[in-house]
């Protein structure tokens, strides 16, 4: 079964190809630039580029993989949760290659997808590697732009959510924290950047693990830090604080500590929850999935927890559609034409 697939959630314009066994044929992503300079995703340039690309992506990704249309068994596109407009422009494409071809078609969760990642066998010609997929059951730390949450994965078609932020995605933590030092968007990996000439105990921020030992305050708090479900939002207001403090200059002169140390507080606090995820559930496997799984400083401390981990390459932790083609492998996949109704949905639950 050779599955297509499109994601156009977000800013990112993928298309992929992957054979039955989960093994990468073609893996293409097409960035958009052109929000950079308002500081996050505009909705409509976003929906408006995808309808540009998205044909153009398709074909390199046939092409990539040495396919044509005729070779496509299965299709299979994000659904949501994203940006509706952008979302529509790889759903509509999708249905309209499937039903051209009667071919059926898989709905895709974009969660799903990140935890579904980590099914893929990678391809040497994409640099990945050739390692082997992940198996069920495992905990998944999937932290992204949009969304962070803990899941238990059971089965290759879905997870329990066991923890999940309150507030702000980490992700999200980390863009406007690199908004506010003066670095571009997305930010994550630029803040990164910065953070390794710093110091991450310079200063301390909600979070980390100097903070959190110094212990909770009332009740409420004190469930909040017992429990699995994270809070980004403390953080962020810490470091626009701190940065009130200081002089622009001191601001500049010692911006690496302030990103490190800020990076650190986000880490710490993915790391403390995921530790604790796996005490908890008894699942000595974890895996990760989401942009900020990009991140080296995580990388670094989910090896250190001393359970069975399984990290995706750089490449499949960021939006892509190689994740969406490995969920559509094993969800529910619908027969022409029971699929030409479905709609795109922004948040929460698939509507029919
Ligand atoms: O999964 P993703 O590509 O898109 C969403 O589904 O949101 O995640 C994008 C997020 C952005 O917030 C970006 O800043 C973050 O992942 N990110 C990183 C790194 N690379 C991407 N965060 C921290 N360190 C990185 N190296
Ligand atoms: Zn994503």
């Amino acid at each position: 079964m050779t599955i297509l697939a499109l994601e156009t959630s977000c800013d990112d314009t993928c298309a992929a190809v992957i054979d039955s066994e989960g093994r990468i044929r073609s893996n293409v992503i097409s960035s958009q630039t052109a929000h950079a300079r308002f500081g996050g995703v505009v909705p409509e340039i976003a929906s408006r580029h995808h309808l540009e690309a998205v044909n153009l992506i398709v074909g390199q990704a046939l092409e990539g993989a040495g396919a044509t249309l005729d070779d496509i068994e299965l299709i299979g596109a994000t659904q949501g949760p994203g940006l509706v407009g952008a979302l529509l422009v790889g759903l509509s494409t999708a249905k309209a290659l499937a039903a051209a071809r009667e071919l059926p078609f898989a709905p895709v969760d974009h969660l799903q997808g990140h935890v579904a990642a980590n099914f893929l066998i990678g391809a040497a010609k994409e640099g990945h590697g050739e390692e082997d997929a992940f198996e069920p059951p495992f905990l998944c730390l999937i932290a992204s732009g949009g969304h962070t949450l803990l899941a238990e994965v059971s089965e290759h078609d879905g997870f329990d959510v066991v923890g999940r932020t309150l507030d702000d995605a980490a992700g999200e933590a980390f863009d406007k924290g690199a908004r506010m030092l003066g670095l571009g968007y997305p930010g994550g990996a630029e803040l990164e950047r910065l953070a390794a000439g710093g110091d991450p105990e310079a200063f301390s921020f909600p979070g980390s693990r100097s903070e959190r030992s110094r212990g909770g305050r009332g009740t409420g708090r004190q469930a909040f830090a017992e429990g699995l479900d994270f809070s980004f939002a403390g953080v962020k207001t810490a470091l626009l604080y701190r940065l009130r403090e200081l002089s622009e200059q001191e601001a500049h002169a010692r911006a690496g500590d302030l990103a490190a140390s800020y990076q650190a507080a986000i880490v710490d606090s993915l790391i403390d929850r995921t530790e604790r995820a796996l005490e908890r559930t008894g699942l000595g496997r974890l895996a990760v999935g989401g942009g900020v799984a990009a991140n080296g400083e995580l990388r670094r401390r989910v090896a250190e927890l001393g359970v069975e981990l399984h990290v995706p390459p750089r490449v499949l932790c960021t939006d892509n559609a190689a994740m969406i083609a490995s969920a559509a492998r094993f969800g529910e996949r619908l027969d022409y034409p029971a699929y030409l109704g479905l709609d795109a949905h922004a948040t929460g639950e698939r509507v029919r």
